[in-house]
């Protein structure tokens, strides 16, 4: 796997602990995950772990929770909800970033290599530090925004075909795939907002119910924090959901040009 694609700072120690298959499995697979534990003080490696597929569920997830609870209990994952609608699972499966939990393992060819998303500071094995994230994502004000009074007290109503520019936006679940694919996002992280931000960034300006739009766009008006986007698109080949973040990108600097006009 090349250097770039490990988390930050990674020198990967190769002589991981082996773990084989129970004897008598005749169909097996060989996970190759990322283990680090920063508190250790001692390098990150990787562990093999040799999985009885008959007696594992279909899913990378499954293999995950079937190692963690018959043999090695400190292996550390985030997840939840095993739908692919919390966007807790994400990790890289074998050089590609997706949802541990509707990646089926037989779509994986050969031993499965498994890391945390890519260009993360790691907490612990393969849950990477969101905190930077989410504080982006605080940064967008993602919630609706008004200066008018709600009409007589009621809920703010929009056209079916108003609710229909949200589509394609909000099924995003936060998951990172995107931001941790983008080569822009991996050297500007500090600056530029990233693929999964920005698209909820155009969520936000595309609803017809908010009346900060010239604000958000404000906001967004900048060298780094929207036009270090350089349509390279890997996000929308990562996203786990069908989305592309690269369109709502493409979106927010039409609106950005239409108000130079
Ligand atoms: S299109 Fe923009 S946001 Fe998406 S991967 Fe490329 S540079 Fe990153
Ligand atoms: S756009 Fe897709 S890949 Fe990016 S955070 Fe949302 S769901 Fe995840
Ligand atoms: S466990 Fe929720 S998306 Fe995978």
């Amino acid at each position: 796997m090349a250097e770039f694609f490990l988390p930050k700072n990674s020198k990967v120690n190769k002589q991981g602990k082996v773990h084989p298959a129970p004897a008598g499995a005749t169909r097996t697979r060989k996970f190759k995950i990322y283990r680090y534990d920063p508190d250790s003080g001692q390098n990150p490696r990787y562990d093999q772990f040799e999985v009885d597929l008959d007696d594992c569920g279909p899913m990378i997830l499954d293999a995950l929770i079937k190692i963690k609870s018959e043999v090695d209990p400190g292996l550390t994952f985030r997840r939840s909800c095993r739908e692919g609608i919390c966007g807790s699972c994400s990790m890289n499966i074998d050089g590609k970033n997706g949802l541990a939990c509707t990646t089926a393992i037989e779509d994986v060819k050969g031993d499965i290599t498994i890391t945390p998303l890519p260009h993360m500071d790691v907490i612990k094995d393969l849950v990477p530090d969101f905190t930077h994230f989410y504080a982006q994502y605080a940064s967008i004000k993602p919630w609706l925004q008004t200066v008018s009074t709600t009409p007589s007290g009621k809920e703010r109503l929009q056209s079916p075909e108003d609710r229909n520019k949200l589509d394609g936006l909000y099924e995003c679940i936060l998951c990172a795939c995107c931001s941790t694919s983008c080569p822009s996002y991996w050297w500007n992280s500090d600056r530029f907002l990233g693929p999964a931000i920005l698209l909820q960034a155009y969520r936000w300006l595309a609803d017809s119910r908010d009346e900060m739009t010239g604000e958000r766009l404000d906001a967004l008006e900048d060298p780094f924090r929207l036009y270090r986007c350089h349509t390279i698109m890997n996000c929308a080949n990562a996203c786990p959901k069908g989305l592309s973040p690269a369109k709502a990108i493409a979106e927010i600097k039409k609106l950005q040009a239409e108000r130079t006009l």
